[in-house]
């Protein structure tokens, strides 16, 4: 298992851009393989994660070619798939399985869906009981909860819904959407907070009627997907490492440039502004319905608040980064609402809790939170990072902090959605 060694850093400087963000290059795949024409996707992600995506859709039939971040991939419209000849390896991508469920709600033919072991023990039945109602058969599905790997056949005759979730998850959402593109009338979810919108606002892009009122986001059936060019933003959730990195070790103003802006995805520059933290978007662009920002960070002396309800979908990845900076933070802050992190790539809230614990931090585990009380003095340890990329780079920034050298175990995890993270933070502290 490769672990790693991170000294810690007197200070970090410069500017620099993440690459692509996770959430739209697999939706770029997906919705570029069910265009009715060829389609160019730019800053697509090239990490584990979104390469599973890529490869799931070539099993099905759709050439793609790859060069680079660029993506030609040559969509056949919705109806366009085939039957794969082996089994899909979704890897460790919670995003990879779902949204292809709900595509392959479409699809009549059965697939096999297999991946790694946090992927197997991570829920699926928040996916399979909506799109059962569709028309999905799911094989060998006998009793709940029901994890990876599993077999299901779709229809050509899906039926619409009409779906209260329970949970906040962009996944569930775009899984019954994508199903809904292939039934006839209205499909329509409605969530509890509104989570990521990257799925409806390609839909849009591509032409594809999308209604929102409230909480409630509804798509037409049998509508032409039309994809012609995607620019992928910088992913937010990488540049919240190295923002936050920044925030605590930055001599000057620490930029990171072209990262996706949209309002769904910014609850964590928020949660940074509200524990005092200097932070500012610099240069703001639209492209394809998602909006881009260059964003600056100084190094600030932060406050411990609160945090709960409607935020949470909104810096749902970007918790156990929070958590760090919590550390460093005068007071108290809590998380709440946020059960959704015990069914990620790591039961989040033990992990975080675990792991910052071994490095000096106070950290409380609650049932759906997180009670942290700072500043503390971290020193260095030897973590795990539970083959969890966000636990790994979360506690890659704490090291920075710490007193020491810190070893990370098992660190090959931050290759699934950023795999130049050690270049950029090793370029931002050489130029400290
Ligand atoms: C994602 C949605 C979120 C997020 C994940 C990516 C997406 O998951 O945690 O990293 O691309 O739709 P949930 O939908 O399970 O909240």
């Amino acid at each position: 298992m490769e672990s790693k060694v991170v000294q810690p850093a007197a200070s970090l400087r410069g500017s620099c851009s993440v690459p692509g963000d996770k959430s739209i290059s697999h939706r770029a795949v997906i919705l570029g393989a069910l265009s009715n024409r060829g389609c160019t996707v730019k800053n697509f992600l090239e990490a584990e994660d979104c390469l599973c995506t890529l490869e799931a859709l070539r099993s099905l039939g759709i050439q793609i070619e790859h060069e680079g971040s660029t993506l030609e991939i040559h969509g056949q419209g919705l109806d366009g798939l085939r039957a794969p000849a082996k089994p899909i390896w979704c890897g460790n991508s919670g995003t990879t399985t779902r949204l292809l469920m709900g595509v392959l709600t479409g699809q009549p033919f059965e697939v096999r869906l297999e991946g790694d072991a946090s992927l197997s023990r991570r829920p699926m039945d928040r996916v399979i009981e909506p799109l059962a109602k569709m028309g999905a058969f799911f094989l060998d599905v006998k009793e709940t909860p029901t994890h990876l790997p599993l077999r299901m056949r779709g229809t050509r005759s899906v039926k619409s819904l009409q779906w209260k979730s329970p949970i906040s998850s962009a996944q569930v959402k775009s899984a019954i959407l994508l199903a809904g593109l292939y039934a006839s009338g209205t499909t329509t979810v409605e969530e509890p907070s509104p989570s990521r919108d990257h799925t409806e606002r390609m839909l849009e892009a591509c032409g594809v009627p999308v209604e929102r009122k409230d909480k409630r986001i509804s798509v037409e059936g049998t509508a032409t997907v039309r994809a012609s060019a995607i620019d992928v933003p910088g992913d937010l959730s990488s540049a919240a490492f190295l923002l936050a990195a920044g925030l605590l070790r930055a001599s000057g103003e620490l930029i990171v440039k072209g990262v996706g802006a949209n309002l769904t995805r910014i609850g964590f520059i928020e949660a940074i502004k509200s524990m005092g933290g200097t932070c500012r978007f610099l240069k703001t662009t639209q492209t394809g319905g998602e909006p881009f920002a260059d964003i600056g960070v100084k190094k600030s002396t932060l406050n411990g608040a609160s945090f709960g309800g409607d935020l949470i979908p909104r810096m749902i990845d970007e918790i156990p980064i929070l958590g760090v900076l919590a550390t460093q933070a005068k007071g108290r802050t809590t998380i709440t609402d946020a059960g959704e992190l015990r069914v990620k790539e790591s039961d989040r809230l033990s992990t975080i809790c675990r792991e910052l614990t071994k490095m000096g931090a106070h950290v409380t585990e609650a049932p759906d939170g997180l009670i942290i009380d700072g500043p503390t003095p971290l020193h260095g340890a030897v973590v795990q990072s539970h083959g969890d990329h966000r636990l790994a780079m979360s506690l890659a920034v704490a090291a920075l902090v710490a007193k020491g050298p810190t070893t990370i175990e098992d660190i090959s995890c931050v290759a699934t959605s950023f795999p130049t993270f050690w270049t950029l933070l090793d370029q931002l502290r050489s130029a400290g």
